[in-house]
C-alpha cells in the first residue's frame, strides 16, 4: 500500500529549507506518493524544481487562498476571504482549500487505479517526522493515532489508551474539541476518502477544529487505532521554522553585493 503524503505550502523565504528537509526525508520512505499544492495562482519554478529534482513520486497541484486581512475576536481569527462575488468572514486556518483539491484528485486517482489502498497523512511542510511514523502507518485499518511532540502548548499531546483502546486524549489546548488532536497525530486509509466522498476540510468551523472536521467523516472516538506503542512513543515533531529576519540593505552603511539573482 501507498502512503500519500498531503502537504500545502506557500512562498516564503524558508520556504525551500523546509522542503528540503521535508522531501529528503520523504526520500526515505518505501512506497511514498507527495501530493503537494502551492498556495498560489501558479505553479512555482522553486517548487517544481524541487520536486523534479527529488527522487519522489510526486503530484504537484496549485490553488490560492483568498484570504485579504484578519483579525483576532475572542482567541478566534477571523478571516475575511475575497472571490470574485463575494466578500465572507470565515474562521483562519492554513491548508483547507488545498488539502481539498489533493483530496479530489486522490479520488479521482484512486477510482481509476488498480490498488486502492493506502493511507493518507495530512504533513505541514515545516513539522519533523521520524522514519518510524510511516511505519506506523502501515498498520492501519481505519484511522491510526499516534503522540505529537511539542504542540498545543505541551511537551507531547496524546491520546490516552486503556486496553487497546483509546480512551481519551491528554490535551489543554481547546481541550473540548472532538478530537484533540493535531494534523500530524492520525492517517486515514486512503479507501474512506472514496466510500466518503464528502470528507473535506471547511472554512466554517472554529480554528483548531480542522482536525475534528475531517475525521468526524471517517471515524468515532471508539474506532481509533492507537499507535506508536499504545501511543507511548514520539514518532513526529509540531516543529515551527522561526520566521527570518533580514536586514534592508538599504539602510546599512556599508550593503552587501546584490543577490537577487540567486535562489535561496
Ligand atoms: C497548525 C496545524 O499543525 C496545521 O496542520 C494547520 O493547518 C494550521 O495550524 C492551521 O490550521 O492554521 P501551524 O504550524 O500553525 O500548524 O501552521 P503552518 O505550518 O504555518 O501551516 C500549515 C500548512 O499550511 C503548512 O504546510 C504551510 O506551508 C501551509 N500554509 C500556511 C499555506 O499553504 N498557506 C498559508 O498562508 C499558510
Ligand atoms: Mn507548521
Amino acid at each position: 500500500p501507498t502512503i500519500y503524503g498531503i502537504t500545502p505550502t506557500y512562498a516564503r523565504l524558508a520556504q525551500k529549507a523546509d522542503l528540503t528537509r521535508l522531501s529528503q526525508t520523504l526520500m526515505l520512505v518505501k512506497n511514498f506518493h507527495w501530493i503537494v499544492i502551492e498556495d498560489s495562482e501558479t505553479k512555482t519554478s522553486l517548487v517544481e524544481n524541487l520536486l523534479k529534482e527529488s527522487t519522489l513520486k510526486y503530484t504537484h497541484l496549485n490553488v490560492k487562498t483568498h484570504k485579504s486581512k484578519h483579525s483576532t475576536v475572542m482567541d478566534v481569527n477571523i478571516c475575511v476571504f475575497k472571490t470574485e462575488t463575494i466578500t465572507t468572514s470565515w474562521y483562519c486556518a492554513s491548508g483547507v482549500e488545498q488539502r481539498n483539491v489533493a483530496l479530489n484528485w486522490l479520488r479521482g486517482h484512486l477510482k481509476d487505479s488498480d490498488d486502492k489502498r493506502g493511507a493518507v497523512y495530512f504533513m505541514d511542510d515545516d513539522n519533523t517526522y521520524s522514519l518510524k511514523v510511516f511505519d506506523e502507518m502501515r498498520k492501519i485499518k481505519k484511522v491510526g493515532v499516534w503522540p505529537v511532540g511539542i504542540v498545543g502548548g505541551m511537551r507531547v499531546e496524546m491520546p490516552l489508551v486503556t486496553d487497546g483502546k483509546v480512551s481519551g486524549f491528554n490535551a489543554v489546548w481547546k481541550p473540548f474539541r472532538p478530537f484533540p488532536i493535531d494534523m500530524a497525530g492520525f492517517a486515514i486509509n486512503a479507501t474512506l476518502f472514496l466510500l466518503h466522498p464528502e470528507a473535506k476540510f471547511s472554512r466554517k468551523v472554529q480554528s483548531g477544529f480542522q482536525e475534528s472536521e475531517i475525521l468526524k467523516y471517517v471515524t468515532t472516538k471508539d474506532d481509533l487505532e492507537p499507535l506508536a506503542e499504545n501511543c507511548t512513543k514520539v514518532y513526529v515533531w509540531h516543529t515551527r521554522t522561526q520566521k527570518p529576519s533580514i536586514l534592508n540593505p538599504k539602510k546599512l552603511k556599508h550593503p552587501p553585493l546584490p543577490d537577487d539573482h540567486i535562489e535561496v
